[in-house]
């Protein structure tokens, strides 16, 4: 079997991989960098952000003000030793960021411009026209070829994390190309795979997004956090799920039911104003604005489509000119996938999973309870984004704690010595079982597609934005179900060259496990809180919830779960408003 060496191996070559190896790179240049991706870097899922990163950078807003927007939007579980470190790191990242070469939006002035995003009570998200994270990405691409010591293994997937006493030491992976299976070893590693979001049926994600990370971690006995708070998106296009950026609604686009009328005046988000007002109506949280559009539905207050219920994004008043300058994607995407042209007609949008606020339990370097493991960006919960993410907080993230878990790491791997031999003997037990379960097999009449979409319905059925334990219990069990007919898949190609069938099969294995702690996480959480909405339990609980869901797989594949305190420093638990002056919300609010 062939074996690489480095001493820090990233898993995944999105922005917070990225970040992550320029970081261990910068910390110690001596340090032998290697970066691991199923995709080729730019095609990591970092490039379809599109409406900006948070950051305070203008005269008038405070850190403390970022602070209290994400605490309070993220339902008071978020951890605000992590927000204290974000909001502060965050302008720093964007600002090197721009030395590096990102092309941020200007004002006139030549300033950043910044503009309004859902729950922020300022202006402060930047932003580079609604291509943002395609440019980031870029950057941070670009920044990489610099540093020699970096090392790349494009499209080769990662199928296992190898540890030994009770250090994660290196990985077990497929090179795509060729099929070759072997063993990279690394002093430690740093999983930034991203979320899980095609685990359900309709999401923004991209097809690699699968929980790789989240499952390699819970594998090797690491625990998963919160996981039951799964996001929703309000403006997905119907049947692709594409996103349609909320930087239309912050730019003064308007949310619309069958009758025209802006619906969202009716659920405590304010009044209708001509202009987008911070933190109110188009510019409520996530949480709210979908949770709004299920009760619309259930009013028959929706339109009826080939691909089930939608309502309006109305963008037509901002005019071409302002379309085409602050929001060009949104109209090719438009005419694109939809056949539409916003200048002219009403976007059809529904809600769509888009990510997982939930992931591989960090502290705030980005280390996993399991030595030599780290882990940043949406695969990890470190947690800034508690039981709701405000949108654009999670490109500034993956920069912060990309940054951090790339130097806790390099800090570590500093200290460790090669590994040993009996990690190899685990590498070539890992080969020999994805041969034999997937390339060798025989018999077995089980398909992927079939049992992936069984799954995905599950997901939607009984994790979806409303929750009840009958529709939870019910999920578990066709999980469950599922686990034990994966085994009896069959795959159709069993050559090794660029063999996508084998992967989609692994890749199955890692949603299942995903997916079952989603499901088990948000059955123990009687309340609720943020995206966790149990209509059985529809009060919050601080009492008893004021906690982190911690959720270990068992060696039998079962699981067992726990709590863990949610780290208060400055903001006790108040109440969420919206859809008032800003000031009046946060004297409630605390
Ligand atoms: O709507 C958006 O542009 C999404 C941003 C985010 O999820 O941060």
């Amino acid at each position: 079997m062939d074996i690489s060496s480095h001493d820090v191996l990233i898993i995944g070559g999105g922005g917070a991989g990225l970040r992550a190896a320029i970081a261990v790179a910068e910390v110690n240049p001596r340090l032998n960098v290697a970066v691991i991706s199923k995709v080729y870097p730019m095609r990591s899922h970092t490039v379809s952000a599109e409406g900006g990163a948070a950051a305070v950078i203008k005269t008038g807003d405070t850190l403390d003000d970022h602070a209290y927007d994400t605490i309070s939007g993220g339902d008071w579980l978020c951890d605000q030793d992590a927000v204290e470190a974000f909001v502060q790191e965050a302008p720093e990242e964007l600002l090197r960021l721009e030395h590096w070469g990102c092309p941020w939006s200007r004002d006139p002035d030549g300033h950043i411009a910044v503009r309004a995003f859902g729950g922020m009570k300022k202006e402060r998200t930047w932003f580079a026209a609604d291509k943002t994270g395609f440019h980031m990405l870029h950057t941070l691409f670009q920044t990489t070829l610099k540093y020699t010591a970096i090392a790349r293994y494009d499209e080769w997937f990662v199928t296992k994390l190898l540890v030994d006493d009770n250090r994660v030491q290196g990985v077990v992976a497929i090179e795509i190309m060729s099929g070759k299976i072997q063993a990279i070893t690394a002093k430690a590693v740093i999983l930034c795979t991203g979320g899980c979001g095609r685990v359900f049926p309709f999401t923004t994600n991209a097809n690699i997004k699968n929980g790789d990370g989240m499952a390699l971690a819970y594998r090797a006995g690491a625990p998963l956090k919160d996981m039951e708070f799964v996001q929703y998106h309000p403006t997905g296009l119907p049947f692709t799920g594409i996103l349609i950026t909320e930087a239309a609604r912050a730019e003064g686009g308007y949310m619309l039911n069958k009758d025209g009328y802006r619906y969202l005046q009716d659920y405590n988000l304010g009044t209708p104003q001509p202009k987008p007002v911070l933190r109110s109506m188009e510019l409520g949280p996530r949480d709210r604005l979908c949770q709004a559009f299920v009760k619309e539905m259930e009013k028959g207050r929706t339109i009826k489509g080939p691909y089930g219920d939608v309502v309006h994004l109305d963008v037509r008043h901002l005019g071409e000119k302002l379309i085409n300058t602050k929001l060009p994607f949104v109209r090719e995407l438009c005419l694109k996938y939809q056949n539409i042209d916003p200048v002219k007609e009403l976007i059809p949008v529904r809600p769509v999973v888009h990510y997982m606020m939930g992931g591989v339990s960090t502290n705030i370097h980005g280390a996993t309870p399991l030595a030599g493991l780290y882990a940043a960006g949406e695969v990890a919960c470190v947690s800034i984004n508690g039981a709701n993410r405000l949108g654009s907080n999670s490109l500034p993230e993956l920069l912060v704690f990309g940054a951090r878990a790339g130097r806790a790491a390099a800090e570590f791997a500093s200290t460790q010595k090669e590994s040993n031999g009996i990690i190899l003997s685990q590498a070539l037990d890992e080969t020999k079982r994805v041969e034999a379960q997937f390339l060798e097999k025989t018999g077995g009449r089980e398909r992927i597609a079939t049992l992936r979409e069984e799954m995905q319905k599950a997901m939607e059925n009984g994790a979806g934005i409303y929750r009840t334990h009958s529709s939870l219990a019910e999920a578990a069990a066709k999980l469950r179900e599922l686990q034990e007919r994966f085994p009896s898949i069959t795959l159709d190609d069993r050559s090794r060259t660029f063999n996508t069938e084998l992967t989609a099969a692994v890749e199955l294995g890692f949603m299942l496990d995903v997916g079952e702690a989603i499901v088990q996480s948000a059955l123990h959480r009687t309340e609720s809180r943020g995206a966790h909405q149990r209509t059985d339990y529809p009060k919050r609980d601080d009492e008893k919830f004021l906690a982190h869901t911690l959720i270990y797989r068992n060696a039998d594949g079962s699981t067992h779960g726990d709590y863990l305190p949610v780290t208060i420093t400055r903001w006790p638990p108040g109440e969420r408003v919206y859809g008032q002056p800003a000031q009046a919300a946060q004297a409630k609010g605390g």
